[in-house]
């Protein structure tokens, strides 16, 4: 499926790898700027370097989206550069550093860090973006979530608890401005190829190896899958979808 996206303002939060970087790509591709907001500045900017090259418009913006001071700092600048926003895939997030825990022995510093950038990140994205899109009457946003927002998984409560908080919130914030003209939707990958699953692969090959089987699919995900999705619910194709969680998990969650 191929979008026109042309004259439209595209940001992307943790833009510069994994799915945020397909996604980043693909608004490029339908003819959007594209803001790549990323804590790796460098990184962005060799997308935004690509992007650009390609005929593209697009510009690197460092951002860390656990503060609210430089999530409001990063909205500014999209509306500075472009005059507007449109769509917004709030992607950027972690896993809980160390590979699976369980909760006796998480420490609040882990909690803090991990609902910082999955959760409160969400809320700071959302509240800035929202003020603009509420003031022109239109827009999109797009939370990435998880299957870890639907099931639970041992070792992994925090991650989890924080991605069905994405759910939740992503919920009552589509209620609040479905009348406005916005949607707010959310996706829950499943085990997808990034940067994130290869270091993942790399701490803990066993239960990685558990996931990928229970995909009925018989694979991993790939990012511009996800990418897919996140084009269609950004677009009016979607425009009467509120509120909803996207699951693209390769049949994870049907058994
Ligand atoms: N990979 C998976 O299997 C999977 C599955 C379900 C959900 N998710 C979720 O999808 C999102 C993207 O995951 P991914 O696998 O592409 O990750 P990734 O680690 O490959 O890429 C994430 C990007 O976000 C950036 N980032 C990290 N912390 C940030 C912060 N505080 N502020 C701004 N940017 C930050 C990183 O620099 C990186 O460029 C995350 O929210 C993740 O929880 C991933």
């Amino acid at each position: 499926m191929k979008y026109d996206f042309t004259g439209k303002v595209a940001l992307v939060t943790g833009g510069a790898a994994g799915m945020g970087l397909a996604a980043s790509k693909a608004y490029a591709d339908a003819g959007a700027a594209v803001a790549v907001a990323d804590i790796n500045l460098e990184e962005a900017q060799k997308l935004v370097d690509e992007i650009t090259a390609d005929g593209g418009k697009a510009i690197a913006i460092k951002c860390d989206v656990a503060d609210e001071a430089q999530v409001k700092a990063m909205v500014d600048q999209v509306i500075a550069e472009f005059g507007q926003l449109d769509m917004a895939f709030n992607n950027a997030g972690i896993q809980a550093p160390g590979g699976a825990t369980d909760v006796s022995h998480t420490t609040k510093d882990m909690y803090d860090l991990v609902e910082g950038i999955n959760l409160r990140g969400i809320w700071n994205c959302m509240k800035y973006e929202l003020m603009h899109m509420r003031e022109r009457g239109t827009g999109a946003i797009v939370n990435n979530s998880s299957v870890g927002g639907i099931v639970g998984l041992p070792g992994r409560a925090i991650y989890h608890a924080t991605k069905h908080g994405v759910i939740g919130m992503t919920k009552s914030a589509a209620l609040e401005v479905a009348q406005e003209g916005i949607r707010i939707n959310a996706i829950c990958p499943g085990t997808i190829e990034t940067p994130m699953v290869k270091e993942m692969l790399d701490k803990e090959p066993e239960l990685m190896k558990e996931l990928a089987k229970v995909q009925v699919i018989g694979r991993l995900g790939q990012p511009e899958e996800i990418a897919a999705a996140v084009m269609w619910l950004s677009s009016d194709e979607a425009s009467f979808v509120i509120g909803h969680s996207l699951v693209l998990d390769g049949g994870f969650t049907v058994h």
